[in-house]
């Protein structure tokens, strides 16, 4: 197997883009890794592109074959890799599969979704639950995602401001992140008042609908200084899965894929979480945040509301979480995702974040899921 380096990064603005089409987002930010990695893109060998439901949202489907065309790379290998909101990352870790066996030299993962084109977006996310057990008896992300935060808050005592407080410093991070969908700071009392959207989860607490794209290239690492002074070198690349449904799981407050996943990782990485200086955490919801910091293992179990509400996620705390300003403020264009939140950590890595730098940065993480957790990945990444 070969050491795979990241040679370049990318990724559209986030946000509601009514002026900007499907192809046009997905077009925009894989010229945006090229003209970033020094490649051409005549040098491309393949691609993967993360996407969860162009289906539903824009009447699409056989996106790679249109990607592949639309973006003039014909002929080289376009597919699609979909596992709800872990699509992205899962785009990622087969570009490094593909570069680390030596079947492909020179890769461009991707991510794109178009979500706003759909008068209500809900029904489409939803497909990533259960149909027969979840989605048709009622249940949408933001309801199971509610009864995972009612039931931290009741076995671990978390509370409503804590929840809040991830959301806050969300948006503190996004603020300073041109990119961002939502670059602007709230307050605690912002969170507890917006309204209502799953009880105890209010419309601060959520991610929002997004449209975005963002793109990854990889290279074997032998080869990475021809293109680039500052590649980034994979040091894990790991997923696993756990039941789809919630009811189907012996704590609905512990996602096993992320445990399963960040496990595998630390050993392949030879790493521990004391070595990461900075994560994307995967949070959809504001509990998911906590869920994150306390299934990659920064915190015990039960903790994770106590850590954001003592500042130890925020940038210059003890683990800076989500620097971007997560799903929740940078915006969660589903298949988009996992290569945004690499991307945030290419550009943390080489010290290239701007006013949102984690200072000294040298090691990152990435986590991504699908649905209540169904999917997960890790990646780890270092200077
Ligand atoms: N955070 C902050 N502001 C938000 C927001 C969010 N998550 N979602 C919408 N807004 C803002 C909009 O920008 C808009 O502001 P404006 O009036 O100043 O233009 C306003 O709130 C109303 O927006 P609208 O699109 O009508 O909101 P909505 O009620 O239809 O949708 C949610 C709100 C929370 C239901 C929707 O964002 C959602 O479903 N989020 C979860 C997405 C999801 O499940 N992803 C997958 C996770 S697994």
């Amino acid at each position: 197997m070969r050491d795979v380096a990241i040679i370049g990064a990318s990724q559209t603005k986030f946000g509601e883009l009514w002026d900007v089409s499907f192809r046009q987002l997905i077009t925009e930010a894989g010229l945006g890794a090229i003209d970033d990695s020094n490649v051409e893109g005549a040098d491309l060998d393949a691609m993967y592109v993360g996407n969860m439901t162009a289906g539903l949202f824009i009447q699409q489907e056989h996106i790679a074959a249109l990607i592949a065309d639309h973006t003039g790379l014909n002929p080289i290998p376009c597919a699609r890799i979909e596992a709800a909101c872990a699509s992205g990352s899962l785009a990622l870790r087969q570009g490094i599969m593909a570069v680390a066996s030596g079947y492909h030299d020179i890769v461009i993962s991707a991510g794109v979704e178009k979500m706003t084109d759909v008068v209500d977006a809900t029904p489409a996310i939803a497909t990533a639950s259960d149909q027969e057990w979840e989605a048709q008896q009622g249940a949408t992300f933001p309801s199971l995602y509610a009864m995972i935060a009612k039931r931290h808050m009741y076995e671990h005592g978390t509370t409503r401001e804590q929840l809040a407080k991830f959301s806050v410093i969300n948006h503190k991070n996004a603020a300073k992140n041109p990119k961002a969908q939502f670059p602007f700071e709230i307050t605690v009392d912002q969170v507890l008042n917006s309204s209502i959207v799953a009880d105890p989860l209010t419309l601060l607490d959520c991610s929002p609908v997004t449209d975005g794209a963002a793109a990854i290239i990889l290279c074997p690492a032998e080869d990475a200084k021809k293109y680039t002074d500052t590649p980034i070198y994979v040091k894990a690349s790991t997923q696993a899965s756990d039941t789809i449904t919630l009811h189907d799981r012996k704590d609905i407050t512990t996602i096993g894929s992320t445990k399963v996943a960040a496990k595998k990782a630390y050993e392949m990485a030879n790493l521990t979480t004391k070595d990461i200086d900075t994560v994307e955490v995967h949070d959809c919801f504001s509990i998911n945040g906590i869920l994150a910091i306390e299934d990659l293992g920064f915190v015990e179990k039960g903790q994770g509301g106590i850590a954001v509400e003592e500042g130890i996620t925020e940038n210059g705390g003890e683990i800076p979480v989500n620097p971007s300003g997560g799903l929740k403020a940078r915006g969660h264009p589903l298949g988009a995702t996992g290569i945004a939140q690499a991307a945030e950590i290419v550009w943390q890595l080489r010290g290239d974040a701007g006013k949102r730098q984690v200072e000294g940065a040298e090691i990152g993480m990435t986590h991504n899921i699908g649905g209540t957790g169904g999917t997960a990945a890790v990646h780890i990444l270092s200077r």
